[in-house]
């Protein structure tokens, strides 16, 4: 028997709530087995200084302490209610926002959510392995972070199909815990949740490039009409911040080290990088090209009429929906959308409400460019020539209207011959992998002690100092 309000933080009244406490008594358990099987493999002993979210307050969403990770409070979430909230797009736009789920949309409501949900454990289960490898103490205390955030990410959807979709969402929550990555028989939804994430290079362009799909995709659904939805995602974008920051800072602070030891050294021969037990850059413009791609596909067809009825219906919105400035209806609207047509590949109008996957992946075209952008710049001052570009968004795709195409990164419509011939220069080969894990054969983890192929990062967490005891082993 659980102590609700002790053990599991939240703003959901749980303590009164029997419904949701009786399915909670059995999905727990539960839960905890999955963390145990597939959570950070090794780490039930280890102390971790982890940010733990025990309120919605500015004060309390970021608690900082020593925790055992099985014994981290995942809590239940959402932002406050706001009572003069109205359906802010589609057919219902000026309608109260729901409390409830509205009958009709029920079993659609539930596959958003489900699909949602369902990326959470998986990125848990693709990182599980990196722990034994990591570069720093700081770096493994980030990575227990994301985990256990990711955790709390599913509770957020399982406490949304418990309290709102009676025993179909009580099965649902069962088969989040059921399925695994890349699992042949019982796979995670989501093409990109079902990749390896071999190395610390894989791991941070993930949460760069994927955690940030799962900004965009939050976002869109914090827009929702289904209040505790919106109310939900809302809260969990505070914590998915902090990923990406992961993400972005981990590439940034390898490219640094790389390029300090190519001026150093006054080398840029590939070969010769590698040989100083650092990542040349024109491996991490591949793992870029790789990552970037099968993510892009996590947004789904460019044109798709389920798009325009999770709109329509008021379910999913666009990217701050509420700040555009249009009928938020679309009934007119048309949005360019790319097609190959004799091998070409040409823009096409379409309407805007069938677009809506396209837009939501340029909205997210546009903030990953400013982060490479970013990038580039540690590049450029150290004063190293080499300029690190984004595919074309048509390039190594499988969703979509590029699926089927030999696209090249600048664009051109190749035979899938030539692509094949060129496919090692611009995706990691197993050799690039071999390479990248070379270097990350064993941890690092005395107290403010970097692997040699990673600068340390400019500050620590919580204004602790680099050499702070982030980890405590037992
Ligand atoms: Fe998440
Ligand atoms: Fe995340």
């Amino acid at each position: 028997m659980i102590n609700y309000t002790e053990k599991i933080p939240n703003n959901v009244d749980l303590g009164r709530d029997r419904v949701l406490q009786r399915a909670l008594e059995h999905w727990q358990p539960a839960y905890m087995g999955w963390w145990y099987d597939m959570g950070p493999d090794e780490s039930h002993n280890y102390e971790v200084y982890l940010r733990t979210a025990i309120s919605v307050e500015p004060d309390g969403w970021a608690q900082f302490g020593y925790v055992k990770m099985p014994d981290y409070r995942w809590g239940i979430f959402l932002q406050p209610r706001d009572e003069k909230r109205e359906v802010n797009f589609g057919a219902h736009k000026g309608q109260p926002a729901w409390q409830e789920v509205p009958g009709e949309y029920r079993s659609i409501l539930r596959r958003i959510i489900v699909t949602q949900g369902d990326t959470e454990p998986a990125s848990v289960e693709q990182q599980r392995m990196l722990g034994a490898s990591c570069p720093s103490m700081y770096d493994l205390r980030n990575i227990f972070q994301v985990n256990v955030e990711e955790g709390r990410h599913l509770w957020a959807m399982v406490y949304l199909l418990h309290r709102y979709f009676g025993r179909d969402g009580r099965e649902e929550a069962e088969s989040l815990l059921a399925r695994r990555s890349g699992d042949t028989d019982n796979p995670r939804i989501l093409g990109a949740f079902n990749e390896p994430t071999p190395d610390w290079l894989a791991f941070y362009m993930f949460t760069f490039f994927t955690d940030r799909d799962g900004k965009f995709q939050l976002c869109a659904l914090a827009e929702s009409g289904f209040d505790p939805l919106s109310r939900t995602c809302r809260f969990m974008l505070t914590e998915e911040a902090h990923h990406m920051f992961v993400g972005e800072t981990g590439v940034s602070r390898i490219i640094q080290r790389s390029c300090e030891v190519m001026k150093e050294h006054k080398l840029d021969d590939p070969s010769d990088v590698r040989a100083l037990g650092v990542i040349d850059l024109q491996t991490i413009q591949k793992y870029l090209n790789f990552h970037y791609s099968v993510t892009l596909d996590l947004y789904g067809s460019d044109v798709s009429s389920n798009a325009a009825n999770y709109f329509t219906s008021g379910l999913k919105g666009r990217f701050r929906e509420t700040k555009l400035e249009d009928d938020h209806v679309l009934s007119e609207a048309e949005y360019p959308v790319f097609e190959v047509v004799s091998g070409k590949i040409v823009p096409k109008s379409v309407p805007a409400l069938t677009a809506l996957n396209e837009r939501l992946r340029d909205d997210y075209i546009e903030e990953i460019a400013d982060g490479v952008a970013r990038w580039q710049r540690v590049i450029d001052n150290a004063g190293v020539p080499f300029r690190l570009t984004l595919p074309h968004k048509g390039f190594h795709r499988e969703i979509g209207n590029f699926a089927g195409h030999f696209i090249s990164p600048e664009g051109e419509v190749l035979s899938g011959e030539s692509w094949k011939k060129r496919e090692s220069q611009w995706l990691p080969t197993p050799g690039d992998h071999a390479f990248v894990q070379s270097l990350m054969s064993g941890r690092v983890v005395e107290p403010g002690k970097f692997a040699n192929w990673i600068a340390p990062p400019a500050r620590g967490v919580n204004n602790q100092p680099l050499n702070f005891e982030y980890v405590r082993f037992h």
